[in-house]
């Protein structure tokens, strides 16, 4: 290494990469108070957490989103853990080509060659592992390689997790972010679980003191009606197609229902104008979207009817909804969700109903940081801070520490000795409650000293009664 590349590989500062971050004291406070809610909560609704791995094969996410979606087309994140095999045998028909030129064009051929360029795609898909982009899934995936078809239905789990994808950071969106993901799997389609999905969501949200939030709910059909109303979109927006932006035009051809997301201020005219799903639902999707509503209004969930609101996932049918908060900006979607009967089949597994939804944590957050909620309120500051001086009282801090630790308190105590003045600005600074002062008269006499903070007071225990009293302030 030359001197010039030593100086400046000294000074490199390594730094999270794009799209990540570290979250940090006091805030994690807060996240953990939310985890600790959502366990609480789900746990109330019958569902058991699963821990899934954050890497699969490209394959399970490729069949499962759809290779259409932004998800799949653009921002897996992937590892090649092995080669794949495809060789693109240069003889097969003949003898090897001569140039470059003649390599390219066996190349082409053979990969539009449909059962050809199936089968490449499928070795790919096995051998290319990638990050998880999303739960639903792994848990289906799960669920298939568990047999959990076995298990009394429906089966209801949630997971917890960081979720990757190669979006375009900003506010609210990252590329390792992290959600709260649950899933209602096998058992009937009956709205009522539909119902219960969604009042379980806004429970929780309830109970973490949320407020502001809006729930948009839509049917977008099955594989009966849908595939007729998507042909009647696709041809109303051919005809405007001049008039719509470039990702538009392409989604017209690839899947015309994602125009209908668009933010686009030039389209939003053009996109109100187009023919709305819920005129054109079969009589079972009709009447099963009444019957979502229906248990909704009984469960006391308020809603708005979007019928824009596709969702940005191949494996959606019927019902589809999301949640926005406020104080986050253009990416206000807190949670999303919809039912997905039909997935499990794709996978492999028996046919097998399912719903579910996943809130993004760090956009749940962020509302509740924005509308006032404090880390500080959760904060993990120590109850109880020790100042101790002299050798004797050092012993007796460190039982005294073990003995209140094992109570349950939060106790700091300081690895070397100080003078009391300092340790006791020093339990102020941390936001302690109450010291306990331990010098050498306190050990002597075994009346120690226990000091309020914030008034000053102060008292004066027995070892054996510190405990007990502390339990009494709290
Ligand atoms: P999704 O709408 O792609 O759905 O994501 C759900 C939520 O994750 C979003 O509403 C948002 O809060 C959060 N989120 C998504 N991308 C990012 C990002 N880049 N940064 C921060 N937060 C983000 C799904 O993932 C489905 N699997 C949900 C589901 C479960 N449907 C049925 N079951």
């Amino acid at each position: 290494m030359s001197e010039g590349a030593a100086k400046k590989e000294e000074r490199r500062k390594f730094q999270a990469i794009k799209g990540t971050r570290d979250i940090l004291p006091p805030e994690t406070a807060l996240w953990n108070r939310v985890e600790q809610t959502a366990h609480e909560v789900f746990a109330t609704f019958g569902f058991g957490e699963i821990r899934l791995p954050v890497i699969e094969t490209l394959g399970l996410f490729a069949r499962s989103l759809g290779t259409e979606t932004d998800i799949v087309g653009k921002e897996m994140f992937l590892l090649a853990e092995r080669e794949p095999s495809v060789v693109v045998h240069p003889g097969r028909f003949g003898p090897p080509p001569q140039s470059e030129q003649e390599r390219r064009d066996e190349v082409e051929r053979v990969f539009s060659e449909p059962s050809m360029r199936e089968s490449i795609e499928q070795q790919i898909e096995e051998s290319v592992l990638a990050l998880r982009p999303e739960a639903t899934a792994s848990v289906c995936r799960a669920y298939i390689e568990h047999s959990m078809q076995q298990l009394p239905q429906p089966v209801k789990l949630y997971c917890i997790g960081p979720m990757f994808r190669r979006e375009r950071p900003q506010k609210g969106r990252y590329r390792q972010f992290y959600q709260i993901d649950a899933e209602v799997l096998g058992g009937t389609d009956a709205p009522a679980i539909d119902a219960e999905v969604i009042e379980m969501v806004m429970t929780f949200f309830e109970r973490l003191g949320l407020e502001g939030v809006q729930l948009d709910i839509n049917c977008i059909g099955d594989k009966k009606c849908r595939p007729k109303y998507v042909e009647l979109l696709r041809a109303e927006l051919s005809k405007v197609k001049d008039k719509l932006g470039p990702d538009s035009q392409r989604r017209i051809e690839t899947n015309p229902l994602r125009v209908l997301d668009s933010r686009l201020e030039s389209e939003q005219k053009l996109i109100e104008a187009m023919p709305h799903i819920a005129d054109h639902l079969c009589e079972e999707c009709a009447e099963n979207y009444r019957g979502v509503k229906k248990e909704l209004e009984l469960r006391g969930v308020k809603y708005r009817e979007n019928w824009r609101l596709v969702r940005g996932l191949d494996y959606y049918m019927r019902t589809t909804f999301e949640i926005t908060a406020p104080g986050l900006g253009s990416q206000n979607a807190v949670c999303g969700g919809g039912r997905y009967d039909g997935l499990m089949e794709l996978l492999g597994g028996p046919p097998t109903k399912g719903i579910g939804f996943a809130i993004g944590e760090d956009r749940l957050i962020l509302s509740l940081l924005e509308t006032g909620h404090s880390p500080l309120a959760t904060r993990h500051s120590p109850l109880l801070y020790i100042a101790w001086m002299g050798e004797k009282a050092y012993a007796t801090a460190i039982r005294a520490a073990k003995n209140l630790r094992n109570a349950g308190f939060s106790v700091e105590l300081p690895p070397v000795e100080q003078k009391f003045g300092k340790a006791l600005g020093q339990a102020d600074k941390l936001g302690a409650r109450f010291a306990l002062i331990l010098g050498d008269n306190e050990v002597t006499s075994g009346q120690w000293t226990l000091k309020t903070l914030a008034d000053g007071k102060q008292e004066k225990l027995r070892e054996s009664d510190l405990v007990e009293h502390l339990k009494k302030q709290l």
